[in-house]
């Protein structure tokens, strides 16, 4: 069967955003029963650009696990592990180090544009490990000799600096050493945030997350911004540029839909009324979510228990895959 790998940042907890674009897609893949599906906890990576708060990145370890939980990643079907409990990734991440230039890295658009957005943190000068940290995301999908890798555009870089880096390996180490992965590009459109902005996240204070409680969902849903240009209940409305009406295609079925967009233009739909609509559907859709969720916070020794032999699971893959790429870089020295 062949094998997918998937993974997190641990830095927040998982919003709809994230149930869109790739959670809903992993249940699907998982209970297809085609493949092999690994999840990983990129603790490691999160320190990348959260080094200087790691009780950030170790809280969310467990928020995310719940979040899989919740939405449905069955760890009977599923490996979920953590990052830094990998040695081997570690490892591995050194020796492609040698595989790769600061200039190529320079050039990945991914880590171009998050190094952009990142000046607060770095200033001006990035981090060696966050440079590099697609060398580690290399070493992340061959430990586990990952061949499909779903993931939205802008991971897709990523992907093709893992290719390369196992090419070149390969070509100097012996061919058919590591596995060469290929992208998914996920078909779902990334959600947009309450405010319109085109990404949801946390740092925006425009998400909805799987965790919120249902007066939270009800707050920020009124919040969501609207045409501006309709002021009263009866103005003419664009439902078109309204972020109520994009959520309500989401979570709302289509008659429903077709209700909200003939009503907001003829003048005859309320905002307040149809932001009330939508924060209810969105509560209903959450709550068999909550409701996992909320099993999970009640025995945090279960979700531990996940991990630890998810990550057990996990290591003795990586084991087998770093005893073939020390035979063949020569680094078998003794046992
Ligand atoms: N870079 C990914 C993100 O920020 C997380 C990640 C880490 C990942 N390792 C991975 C994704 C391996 C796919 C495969 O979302």
């Amino acid at each position: 069967m062949k094998r997918i790998l998937t993974g997190d940042r641990p830095t927040g907890k998982l919003h709809i955003g994230h149930y869109f674009g790739s959670l809903q897609t992993r249940v699907k893949l998982q209970n297809s029963g085609e493949y092999e599906p690994f999840i990983e906890i990129a603790d490691v990576q999160a320190l990348t650009d959260n080094f200087n708060n790691p009780e950030k990145v170790r809280k969310n370890v467990r928020e995310v696990a719940k979040d899989y939980l919740s939405v449905g990643i069955d760890p009977e079907k599923t490996t979920i592990f953590v990052q830094s409990m990998i040695p081997e990734i570690a490892e591995l991440t050194v020796f492609y180090s040698n595989l790769v230039t600061i200039a190529r890295l320079e050039r990945n658009p991914t880590v171009k544009t998050e190094i952009a957005q990142k000046k607060d943190l770095f200033g001006e000068s990035v981090t060696y490990g966050f440079l590099g940290y697609p060398v580690s995301q290399a070493a992340d999908i061959t430990a586990f000799e990952g061949e499909i890798i779903p993931v939205g555009e802008d991971q897709e870089p990523l992907i093709e600096q893992c290719r390369e880096i196992v090419r070149k390996f390969n070509s100097i180490y012996g061919e058919g050493i590591l596995k060469e992965p290929k992208a998914e590009l996920s078909k779902s459109a990334r959600i947009k945030g309450l405010d319109g902005n085109d990404k949801m996240g946390k740092s925006l204070g425009n998400a909805i997350y799987l965790s919120d409680s249902d007066d939270e969902i009800t707050k920020k849903v009124m919040s969501a911004v609207t045409d501006p240009n309709r002021i009263r209940k009866d103005d003419i409305g664009n439902p078109d540029i309204c972020m109520v009406y994009y959520y309500h295609k989401l979570f709302s079925n289509e008659e429903a839909c077709k209700k909200c967009h003939k009503e907001c233009m003829a003048g005859e739909r309320g905002c307040v009324a149809c932001k009330k609509e939508l924060s209810n559907n969105i509560i209903e859709f959450l709550k068999p979510i909550k409701e996992k969720r909320a099993y999970y916070d009640a025995h945090p020794e279960e979700v531990d228990r996940i991990l630890r032999e998810g990550t057990e699971k996990a290591r003795k893959v990586a084991k087998e895959t770093m005893k073939k790429v020390k035979e063949a870089m020569m680094l078998n020295y003794f046992e």
